[in-house]
């Protein structure tokens, strides 16, 4: 018998969404009002901000402020009309692929609009039906969506485990010999949950042994790792080892739009292939421009990424030296994990937010084990020592609270309402 299409919406409404009577507004779609800052406001109250991806602090700076107002105010926000193939290609759209490819090592880039959905359309212009995809079982949603549209075959391997992506190779090697494709490996630069960094090093190693090629999302590593802030591949020495390389400019770059490098007969091929950005207006000049003033400031303000630096060791090494659980972070990415469960995960955070203006992001369950909270720092070049402190002791303070079982009190109706 046929049913209407919402019917299962208005009964279900999925796995985050059906919590939001509990959490929207504060827990899941909160807003952070002010200048994007170590110190901004929420519902009202000063907040040091531990969760905003603008690594390098670059976001409010009064130079980028002013090359993005000044591009406004010359190009509008609509300039170039059209896709980049059709009319929306610029000179200046071309000196940021080339001032990026230099960056990162790469012989050519492509400008993609949006990050997430730029990745799906390179993977999906990589592989043909016969090939074979092999991809890190932790990867970001972009990465999945993109596995998604492949219509032949894909593995996953453990997080970040040699042996098991060894294992999975094993397996698209004998079935590339009988489909007569090819192997894509996908790790992300670093993982920006738990903050490891993708084992590129190994994986590149493992060309010797197998015939692949290798797309790394290094979302996080940009701008943060390597000697110069071009990524975790420059970091582990392997820049060139890693085929396609890729990276958003919503973080380090703080702002809108992601690129592609590669080799220039790779790119040259993407560029008539990627149906995200073939069938989409072009990134729009304030975009572009801005760019450019962010790429040339982390080129030529090494302090940027030391200051980042200072801070994440800071922030890493207190919380650490408290006997914080910091999983196996080897990036800015600083999660803190502690027992408990989903509403007391809300009543610590509320605390947090409340009565310490420590604003963090929480993951639970399903994202992480039952059982277990995530809260999720990022630290940034933004802020300073004393943010550093005051959160140390504000984090000392809630574990004890959580550990005398305080939120798991403050909890029990909401623990009640959730069924939990
Ligand atoms: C690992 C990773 N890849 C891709 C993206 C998507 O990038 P964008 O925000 O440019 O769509 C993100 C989030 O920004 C990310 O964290």
């Amino acid at each position: 018998m046929m049913r209407d299409l919402f019917e299962k919406i208005y009964k279900d409404k999925g796995p985050l969404g059906k919590w939001a009577s509990l959490a929207e507004g504060y827990f899941v779609f909160p807003k952070l009002e002010g200048q994007i800052s170590n110190r901004m406001k929420f519902q009202g109250k000063d907040v040091i901000t531990w969760s905003i991806n603008d690594y390098l602090g670059l976001a409010n700076h009064p130079e980028v402020r002013k090359v993005d107002a000044e591009a406004a105010n010359d190009f509008g926000s609509a300039y170039p009309m059209g896709a980049r193939m059709m009319s929306g290609h610029t000179s200046l759209h071309e000196q940021l692929q080339n001032e990026l490819a230099e960056f990162v090592s790469k012989e050519s880039t492509y400008l993609l609009n949006f990050g997430y959905q730029g990745i799906m359309s390179t993977i999906d212009a990589l592989v043909a039906k016969d090939d074979i995809i092999v991809y890190d079982v932790d990867s970001h949603a972009c990465i999945i969506d993109g596995v998604r549209l492949h219509m032949g075959k894909r593995f996953t391997y453990k997080h970040n485990d040699i042996e098991s992506l060894e294992k999975n190779l094993e397996r698209a090697t004998k079935m590339a010999e009988q489909t007569g494709g090819g192997i894509l490996v996908i790790s992300e630069g670093v993982f920006g949950m738990r903050g490891e960094q993708g084992k590129l090093k190994e994986i590149a190693a493992l060309k010797d042994k197998f015939n692949f090629r290798f797309l790394v999302d290094d979302a996080h590593g940009f701008g943060t790792l390597g000697k110069t802030g071009a990524g975790a591949g420059e970091e582990q020495g392997v820049q060139n080892e890693i085929d396609v390389y890729f990276a958003t400019f919503a973080k380090s770059m703080a702002s809108t739009g992601a690129f592609i490098a590669a080799d220039k007969e790779i790119i040259d091929y993407l560029k008539y292939n990627l149906r995200s950005q073939m069938f989409a207006k072009s990134l729009q000049m304030q975009l572009v421009k801005g760019a450019l003033k962010r790429l040339d400031m982390i080129r030529t303000m090494p302090e940027l990424k030391e200051n980042l630096w200072k801070i994440v060791n800071a922030l890493q090494s207190g919380l650490r030296e408290r006997g914080f659980d910091l999983g196996t972070t080897q990036s800015c990415v600083t999660p803190v994990y502690l027992k408990g469960s989903i509403p007391e995960a809300m009543a610590l955070v509320k605390d947090l937010r409340e009565n310490y203006g420590v604003f963090c992001s929480i993951v639970v369950y399903p994202v992480i084990p039952k059982g277990l909270i995530l809260l999720r720092l990022i630290p940034t070049s933004m802020h300073t020592l004393v943010d550093v402190d005051e959160t140390l002791k504000a984090f000392s303070v809630i574990r004890e609270r959580l550990e005398k079982g305080v939120y798991k009190r403050l909890s029990a109706s909401v623990a009640a309402a959730m069924g939990e």
